[in-house]
């Protein structure tokens, strides 16, 4: 207890914290595309498989519906994140010195 209030993080990628989704929600926004869009979450190199399963459960509990509502529709978040490597030039399988 130290008197200072820790940051709660969702979006690492983004800096957002539940007050700041909490804030936006508070401000109007009533889906993940609004949250993106206000917030940038969901919008960093891990592309939400993090933090949009988490931002869809507090804005269902803040609007009381079922998660399944909030979530973009055939929503999966991607099994294993694909390492930043295959997306560099000289990266990934050809090692040609
Ligand atoms: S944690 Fe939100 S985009 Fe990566």
């Amino acid at each position: 207890m130290g008197g200072g209030v820790a940051k709660k993080i969702v979006c690492r990628c983004e800096d957002v914290t539940i007050d700041d989704i909490l804030e936006a929600i508070e401000r109007g926004a009533r889906d993940l595309e609004t949250l993106k869009r206000m917030l940038r979450i969901g919008m960093g190199p891990c592309q939400g498989s993090h933090c949009i399963p988490i931002a869809a459960s507090i804005l269902a509990r803040k609007l009381g519906v079922p998660v399944e509502e909030v979530l973009p529709p055939g929503y999966r978040p991607p099994l294993t994140p694909t390492p930043i490597k295959y997306f560099l030039k000289g990266g990934g399988e050809s090692d040609q010195g």
